[in-house]
């Protein structure tokens, strides 16, 4: 038997009583697959447990288990039945070539053996055989992510029926009972349809972008920018909601160079980050927002003392719809599209976004895009 691993060449089982025959197709095959051989039958069931060949050459007629009964076992038993089987046979009459591919051969080799055809055929089903392994894989992937996908409507119908719902319940109740309401509660139901709506819109529009992004037609519209001066415009916009929930943003932002950015995109990214600090820490806690240049890079980080992130849900992160662990701590809206959408806007500047967190100990987001 060749002694070179495995894992290198393409395995091979030989399934022939008759030495002289084993010893000759060994010789064919030796130089480009790993060889086993069988001497009848009831070793060969064996030592495909064993072996797991990726093709199997058996003989025909051999005492005990014959050739057609050991390939109909290898076809009944679930981990063996897609190794394909080539029968070898001293004389393909009709009848014993309908019966192999009954059983589930799919080739003949006759003897004597003719050097160059042995090895086409085996080539030739080998590949086949690569190609269906190829296509199973893919056809396992394009599953999983169908799965994912339901997964993925399923929460957001959800979400929106909620946002409708709350919608449709406030302006029926002052629809019809308006009279009755006083001013104050009136009041109070227009601000939860006005909250409805816009948690629906920026959903709607996130969802938009993930549909771009998904299908490879994200575009930016590059313009030298002032990375601080977009930092802090956001951080204006965060501030109201900071102060609402007592929470201190800081910052420290020196001046450096202009970079090509899509302003828009990034700036959804520094909102993203901004406003995830704010929503996930509780009263009372800081939130540290720099920026430098460091070798050709601008870096942006934003460093809470919210509730940090396990290992386990760092994986998560940056998927679709991952809403995890931390909760909002105000009610805040959360749909879990924002940081997969700020990753794809990010890598399409040609940069990246990272975190370092312990649960328990806050969260730094950042990001770095180069100085071109
Ligand atoms: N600074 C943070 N500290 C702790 N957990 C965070 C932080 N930022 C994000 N997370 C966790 O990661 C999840 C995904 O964040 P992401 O920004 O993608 O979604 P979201 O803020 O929930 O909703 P939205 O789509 O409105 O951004 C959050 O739901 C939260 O559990
Ligand atoms: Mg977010």
């Amino acid at each position: 038997m060749n002694d070179t691993s495995p894992t290198d060449k393409p395995k091979i089982l030989i399934v022939d009583d008759t030495p002289t025959n084993l010893n000759i197709l060994e010789e064919i095959l030796e130089e480009n697959y790993f060889i086993s051989i069988a001497q009848s039958g009831t070793q060969a069931l064996s030592l495909t447990e064993k072996f797991m060949p990726d093709l199997i050459l058996l003989d025909v007629n051999m005492p005990g288990i014959d050739g057609f009964e050991t390939c109909r076992k290898l076809k009944s038993q679930k981990n063996t039945h897609t190794i394909p089987v080539i029968f070898i046979t001293a004389r393909a009459e009709p009848e014993d070539v309908i019966q192999g591919f009954n059983e589930g051969g799919v080739d003949y080799i006759t003897k004597p053996f003719n050097h160059s055809e042995v090895l086409a055929r085996v080539q030739t089903y080998l590949k086949v055989q690569q190609l269906i392994r190829q296509l199973e894989s893919k056809n396992d992937q394009l599953k999983e992510l169908n799965e994912l996908k339901n997964k993925f409507l399923g929460m957001v119908s959800h979400d929106m029926r909620n946002y409708l719902a709350a919608i449709k319940g406030y302006s029926q109740i002052l629809k019809e009972d308006k009279e009755e309401l006083p001013e104050e509660t009136q009041d109070q139901f227009l601000s939860f349809i006005f909250k409805s709506s816009e948690n629906m819109l920026k959903m709607v529009n996130d969802l938009l972008d993930v549909s771009v992004i998904e299908s490879g037609k994200l575009q930016l519209d590059l313009q030298p920018e002032s990375l601080k001066s977009l930092i802090n415009h956001h951080i204006m916009i965060n501030q109201f909601f900071a102060d609402k929930k007592n929470i201190c943003l800081q910052s420290k932002l020196p001046d450096v160079p202009k970079c090509r950015i899509d302003s828009n995109k990034i700036g959804q990214v520094i909102d993203n980050l901004i406003s995830n600090a704010i929503k996930f820490s509780e009263s009372g806690t800081t939130i540290l927002i720099s920026l430098k240049e460091q070798e050709g890079k601008l870096i942006f980080s934003v460093k809470d003392e919210g509730p940090g992130i396990s290992d386990e849900d760092q994986a998560k992160l940056f998927q679709h719809y991952q809403k995890l662990s931390a909760r909002p701590t105000a009610g805040e809206s959360s749909s879990g599209l924002g940081l997969a959408i700020s990753k794809k806007m990010i890598q399409a500047h040609g940069g990246c976004l990272n975190v370092t967190s312990q649960l328990g100990s806050g969260t730094t987001f950042w990001f770095e895009i180069l100085l071109k």
